[in-house]
């Protein structure tokens, strides 16, 4: 293929590059799949308005989240197990983020860990708490991620339990993975992957193993999920995290205007509006959807951010246009950097600023900061 040009691009090359089931684990959704692909189409929904003969020159997409300065309203997604799409890849997407002058969050569930990450990067990155039943474990993460500066901390709302992923139980998804001989011929008919893999020493899960009390590995994520994660967090837990981390705090996972005003009266700084991509309520409706009721809602009291189905430039800026501050990709830079590693997230979020900086133009807009509903035209 030639340079790719599209996030769709990308995907393609992954698909060719990733192992099957590591491959599936990104592409997938929960259970019929159904949030998960609304996330996307309802963005292709919203019409933009065509402007002419203004002044198109001198852009920018310089901005903030949370007051931190962006090169544009993109930040990357936490993913676990980010380093199954490629070695050593919370490290790699860490590093293209922070030349691109985007936030980066890592997962709590990533492969490298936090003292990883750090010792890579110079700028400060984001991390993902998911809250477990073991608090010292939480109290340890939060530690660990503001000795290496972390500048904020998503908590995640949405992932009190798992949501049932068909396709990774059916792949036996699982890091390592296990030897059977359906999963060494996954691995076998990507032999560049497999080389990569061998030669990092990255531990597996390297956030929990060596620091979890009685963990001694991840190897299946829905096992450690029902196990570790706390079903019973609720809104006075948030308070507890907050003071606990004292610093800038962002809920993920918000997709319903009563939710949204519980997350404003905890005091955080921003929420995402969110349904993990599609992983967790099957059936609920998609990010963008919700966005325009949840600004309504608490817009005047706290930041919105949003995920979920952004797959190119033209979609970062309808969130923007409908009320969002900033947004996250998840898969786009998955896809990207199962494809091509580091450079391959780079390509993803150059591909996506491009796309934003000529849409809007074309809007006859020249500065993301004054982007608003008046560049949309409406719904088909
Ligand atoms: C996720 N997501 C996620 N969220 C989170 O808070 N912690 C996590 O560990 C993960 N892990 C994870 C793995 C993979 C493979 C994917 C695709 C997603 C959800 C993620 O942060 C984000 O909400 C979605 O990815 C956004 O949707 P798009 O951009 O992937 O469509």
């Amino acid at each position: 293929m030639a340079t790719p040009l599209t996030i769709a691009d990308l995907k393609k090359l992954a698909r060719r590059r990733v192992p099957k089931m590591f491959f599936d684990y990104a592409d997938s959704g929960a259970w019929t799949e159904s949030t998960y692909e609304a996330n996307e189409s309802d963005f292709g929904e919203i019409k933009l308005r065509q402007r002419v003969l203004v002044d198109m020159s001198n852009r920018t997409l310089e901005t903030t989240m949370i007051g931190q300065k962006v090169s544009m309203p993109v930040a990357l997604a936490p993913t676990g197990m980010t380093g199954m799409q490629h070695a050593d890849g919370e490290m790699l997407a860490a590093r293209a983020a922070e030349e691109f002058g985007v936030p980066f969050t890592l997962s709590t569930m990533s492969i490298c860990s936090i003292e990883d990450v750090a010792s890579v990067t110079t700028r400060p990155f984001w991390f993902q708490l998911y809250v477990m039943r073991d608090k010292d474990f939480v109290l340890d993460l939060i530690r660990r991620a503001k000795a290496v500066k972390c500048s904020a901390l998503v908590l995640t709302a949405d992932l009190q339990i798992l949501g049932q992923r068909h396709k990774d139980l059916r792949n036996g998804l699982s890091a390592p993975p296990k030897l059977t001989p359906k999963h060494i011929w996954q691995m076998a008919t990507r032999p560049l992957w497999c080389l990569d893999m061998l030669k990092t020493k990255r531990r597996y899960f390297g956030n929990i193993v060596g620091h979890a009390k009685n963990v001694a590995n991840v190897a299946s994520v829905p096992k450690f999920a029902h196990e570790q994660f706390d079903p019973r967090l609720s809104w006075a837990d948030v308070a507890w995290i907050k003071e606990q981390w004292g610093g800038p705090l962002i809920i993920k996972g918000i997709l319903d205007p009563e939710d949204a005003k519980a997350a404003a009266d905890t005091g955080a700084d921003a929420i995402i509006v969110s349904n993990h991509g599609g992983r967790q309520l099957d059936g609920a409706p998609s990010s963008i959807s919700m966005l325009p009721k949840i600004v309504d809602a608490v817009g005047d009291r706290i930041e919105i951010h949003l995920d979920g189905g952004i797959r190119s430039g033209q979609d970062v800026l309808k969130a923007v246009a409908l009320g969002a501050k900033g947004t996250y990709i998840g898969r786009p830079f998955l896809y990207g950097l199962g494809a091509m590693g580091k450079e391959g997230v780079t390509l993803a979020l150059d591909i996506i600023r491009k796309e934003m900086d000529i849409t809007m133009a074309l809007c006859g807009k020249r500065d993301i900061n004054d982007i608003d509903s008046s560049i949309i035209s409406g719904r088909q």
